[in-house]
C-alpha cells in the first residue's frame, strides 16, 4: 500500500495485484491500513472466488466484470486478455510510477500516478514480444467512485451552445460518452462529476475527471452488479488506429481528477490550481482585445481596420486581433486555407500599414490562422492533394468547404511550421488565435490507417515548436468557439475561445460551465454588439459587460457604429475590468445553488480580503423578487462592506423600491452572509448586477 497525500486529499494505491489499484481517493486518513482491512469485501454467491480490483487498468482476465482497461490482441486473436504481475516500483514525493508486465503476453504497463493539487493518472503499454505486433483497440484509465456518490453531472453541447451542465442520476449500469470528432468537441466535452445525492457548489462529496487530450476519446461512468462505481477515460482509438512493434509503446493522455468534501466548488478550484501552476501560465495582466471576426468578417480593408483600431485604442483595449480573411484567396469561407501568405488583394502593402498602426497606438497585434486544415481550392491543395487527411479511393466529405492537412507527414509539417514561423518572424506578432473548424472524417494517414491520434501528437508538436521559436507570442485555442477546451492543449496555449456565441445570456451558462475546467484568466470573453450575431438576442451593455468581465476580456463589435457616449460606456466597462483584473484573474472561482431562473457567481480573493460576485436573472419566475443570495465560502470571521457596482446603462428592475442597504452599502460578517444571505433587488429577466466585496 502507498499513502500518497496531496493538497487537499489523499490518495492510497495498492501495488498487490499487478497493475495498481487506487483503493482510496478521498478526505486525509491516518493511515493506509484501514484501507485494507476496512474496506475488505466478503465473497459471494453468483461470483468467481476472487474479486478483481478495480485496478488502473482493471482486467477482465482476474475477473473484473466491467469494461476492461486494455483492449487488444496479436495475429488470431491471442493474447487478448492479458493479466499483470507485479514487476517494480519507484515513489519520488508524491509520484508513483508502478511498473507490471505479462511475461504470457510479452506485454509491459508502466504506470504514472501524481497528487498534487489534482490526482493525474496515466499509463503506458509496452510490446515486449521480439516479433509480434501487437494491435492496441484502447487503453483507458479506470479511478474508483465511492458508491455513496450517486450522482452524475456530465456536460453535453453544440457550436454557440457548449459546456451545458446534465444531472442525471447513477443508480445501476452505465453512462458513456464516445467522441470521434478528432477534437474536444462541443458535443462530448472530456469532463464528468460524480457526487453524494443533491450535492451542489458547496456542499456534497465529489469527485471529477477530465482526459486531458484533444483529438478522439471516451469516458463511462459504471457501476458493476455488485455495486462498485468507476469512472474511466482515454482516447478512443478507430479500428487499427495503433500498433505496436515489437519494443514500440503506447501512452494514455493525463487523466486528471479531482476530489472534495465540501461540493463542487472547491473540486473544481483544483482544476484551476493546476492550470495556474503551469511553468508558462501567463502571469501578466490578460492584455483586454478587440476582435475583428463580428465587425468586419471576412471584408478588410485597411483604413477599416485603421478606424476600428483607433476606436479599440480609445476605449482602452490592449490589444487588436486580425481575424480570418488576411491571407491567400480568403475573401469568403470556401478558398485560401492552406496558404499562409499575406493577401495582395486584401492587404496590398502587406500588414506592416495595420500592424505599424496598431503598435503606434499602444497596443499588441494578434492574428487568426487554422494551420490544421486546407481548402480544395487553394494553392497548397493544389501542388499537394496527397497531404489531405482522407481516405483514398473516396470522394472526402468537406467541413466548412475544407479538408484536414496531415500534419502527420513530416513534409506536411515542415510547411506549415516554416509558412507560420515565416509569419511571426516577419512581423511583429504578440498573439495567435489558432483555430480549427471541422471536424475528423474518415481521416487516414499516408500509411491508410486511421490518422486523428498521430494527428494530434502533430499539432502538439507543432504548437510546441512555435513556441519554442516564439517564446514571447500567445496562443489561443479555438475550434469553432469552444470545441477544444482541455488541460493539454492548454500546456502549449495562453487562453481558449469559450464560445462564437456572445449572447450574454447564453454565456452565462457556457462560462459556468468552463468555469469548472478552467480559470477565468484562460476563458475568453468577449462583449458582442447588442444584437447578438449568433441569436438574434438583444441585451443592453450593463448585461453583457457584467458577463464578458469574468473572463479574459475581449471586444468583438464593430465599434466604429458607436457614437462618443457609447465609446465612453464601452471604455468604463474596460476600466472596471482592469481595475477587477488582479482580482479576477488569480482569485478563487465560486459559484452559488440557484434556481435556474438565475446564475450567480463570482471570485473571491485566496486571502477572503476581496470579492465580486455577478447575480443574473435569466427569466421570469413567479416572484418578482428574487431570494436572498447567500454567500458562503467568505471568512467567516472578517466583517465585509458589500457594494454594488454600477454599470453603464444599467436599468432599475420592476420594482417600487430596492433594499435599503443597495444605495449606502452593506457591512456584514462572512458568516452571516453565508447565512442570512442578501436581499438584491428585483431585475428584469436577461439583467445582471454586480457586487463588491471589501474585508473592513
Ligand atoms: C471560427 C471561430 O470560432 C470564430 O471566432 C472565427 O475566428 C471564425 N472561425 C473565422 O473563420
Amino acid at each position: 500500500m502507498i499513502h500518497l497525500r496531496g493538497a487537499a486529499f489523499d490518495v492510497v494505491v495498492d501495488l498487490s495485484h499487478g497493475v495498481p489499484a487506487i483503493v482510496y481517493w478521498g478526505a486525509p486518513i491516518d493511515g493506509p491500513a484501514t484501507v485494507t482491512s476496512a474496506l475488505d469485501r466478503p465473497l459471494v454467491f453468483g461470483l468467481p472466488d476472487q474479486i478483481a480490483p478495480v485496478s488502473v487498468v482493471p482486467e477482465h482476465a482476474a475477473g473484473f466484470t466491467g469494461r476492461p482497461g486494455l483492449l487488444g490482441h496479436r495475429r488470431r486473436g491471442t493474447h487478448w486478455a492479458p493479466r499483470f504481475e507485479p514487476l517494480d516500483h519507484h515513489l519520488d514525493g508524491n509520484r508513483l510510477v508502478v511498473a507490471a508486465h505479462d511475461p504470457v503476453a510479452a506485454l509491459r504497463l508502466t504506470t504514472t500516478i501524481d497528487v498534487a493539487d489534482c490526482l493525474v493518472v496515466s499509463t503506458e503499454l509496452t510490446n515486449a514480444h521480439e516479433s509480434d505486433r501487437y494491435l492496441l483497440d484502447g487503453l483507458t484509465v479506470t479511478l474508483p467512485v465511492a458508491e455513496q456518490l450517486d450522482e452524475l453531472l456530465t456536460f453535453s453541447g453544440r457550436w454557440t451552445r457548449e459546456l451545458q451542465p446534465e444531472r442525471t442520476s447513477w443508480a445501476h449500469g452505465a453512462m458513456t460518452a464516445e467522441n470521434r470528432r478528432g477534437r474536444t468537441s462541443h458535443e462530448t466535452p472530456s469532463l464528468l462529476f460524480a457526487g453524494t445525492t443533491g450535492f451542489g457548489e458547496w456542499g456534497g462529496e465529489v469527485v471529477g475527471a477530465h482526459l486531458a487530450w484533444s483529438g478522439n476519446h471516451t469516458w463511462l461512468a459504471d457501476r458493476l452488479g455488485d455495486g462498485r462505481r468507476y469512472l474511466q477515460l482515454g482516447e478512443l482509438l478507430h479500428p487499427g488506429e495503433c500498433s505496436l512493434e515489437p519494443g514500440e509503446s503506447y501512452r494514455t493522455p493525463d487523466v486528471v481528477a479531482v476530489w472534495s468534501g465540501d461540493g463542487l466548488t472547491s473540486a473544481t478550484q483544483r482544476f484551476h490550481r493546476r492550470l495556474r501552476a503551469r511553468p508558462e501560465h501567463p502571469e501578466r495582466p490578460r492584455p483586454v482585445l478587440v476582435n475583428t471576426w463580428e465587425a468586419v468578417y471576412f471584408d478588410h480593408d485597411l483604413d477599416t481596420l485603421r478606424d476600428l483600431a483607433d476606436r479599440a485604442a480609445r476605449v482602452g483595449a490592449e490589444r487588436f486581433v486580425l481575424d480570418d480573411g488576411w491571407f491567400g484567396s480568403r475573401r469568403d469561407d470556401t478558398s485560401g486555407l492552406g496558404d499562409w501568405v499575406v493577401s495582395p488583394e486584401a492587404h496590398p502593402h502587406g500588414l506592416a500599414p495595420l500592424i505599424e498602426h496598431v503598435t503606434g497606438l499602444g497596443m499588441e497585434f494578434g492574428i487568426w490562422v487554422e494551420p490544421e486544415m486546407v481548402n480544395p481550392d487553394s494553392d497548397l491543395y493544389r501542388a499537394h492533394p496527397e497531404w489531405a487527411l482522407v481516405t483514398d479511393g473516396y470522394e472526402p466529405p468537406l467541413g466548412r468547404n475544407q479538408l484536414v492537412l496531415d500534419l502527420a507527414r513530416p513534409e506536411a509539417f515542415e510547411h506549415v511550421l516554416g509558412q507560420l514561423d515565416e509569419l511571426l518572424g516577419a512581423h511583429d506578432i504578440s498573439f495567435v488565435k489558432w483555430d480549427m473548424n471541422r471536424d475528423h472524417i474518415a481521416g487516414s494517414g499516408s500509411d491508410g490507417a486511421a490518422g486523428t491520434h498521430d494527428q494530434t501528437l502533430a499539432l502538439y508538436r507543432l504548437l510546441d515548436e512555435l513556441r519554442r521559436r516564439h517564446p514571447g507570442v500567445e496562443i489561443e485555442s479555438c475550434s469553432s468557439g469552444g470545441a477544444r477546451i482541455d488541460h493539454e492543449i492548454l500546456r502549449r496555449t495562453d487562453r481558449v475561445w469559450t464560445s462564437d456565441c456572445n449572447d450574454a445570456l447564453e454565456r452565462q451558462t457556457i462560462q459556468r460551465g468552463a468555469s469548472m475546467l478552467v480559470p477565468p484568466e484562460l476563458m475568453g470573453a468577449h462583449i458582442g454588439p447588442q444584437r447578438a450575431h449568433t441569436t438574434g438576442r438583444r441585451h443592453g451593455l450593463a448585461f453583457r459587460g457584467a458577463t464578458a468581465l469574468f473572463g479574459h476580456l475581449g471586444i468583438e463589435w464593430d465599434l466604429r457604429s458607436l457614437g462618443d457616449d457609447d465609446l465612453d460606456a464601452v471604455a468604463e466597462v474596460v476600466a472596471l475590468h482592469k481595475r477587477l483584473r488582479p482580482l479576477l484573474h488569480h482569485g478563487d472561482v465560486v459559484r452559488f445553488d440557484t434556481d435556474d431562473a438565475f446564475v450567480a457567481h463570482g471570485v473571491y480573493a485566496p486571502n477572503r480580503t476581496e470579492g465580486v460576485v455577478s447575480f443574473t436573472r435569466m427569466a421570469t419566475t413567479a416572484s418578482l423578487t428574487p431570494p436572498p443570495l447567500r454567500l458562503p465560502g467568505l471568512d467567516q470571521e472578517r466583517t465585509y462592506r458589500v457594494e454594488h457596482v454600477a454599470l453603464p446603462y444599467e436599468r432599475p428592475g420592476p420594482g417600487r423600491t430596492r433594499p435599503n442597504w443597495w444605495e449606502t452599502g452593506l457591512v456584514a460578517t462572512g458568516r452571516d452572509l453565508e447565512r442570512v444571505g442578501l436581499q438584491l433587488p428585483t431585475l428584469h429577466p436577461e439583467t445582471a448586477v454586480l457586487l463588491h466585496l471589501t474585508a473592513t
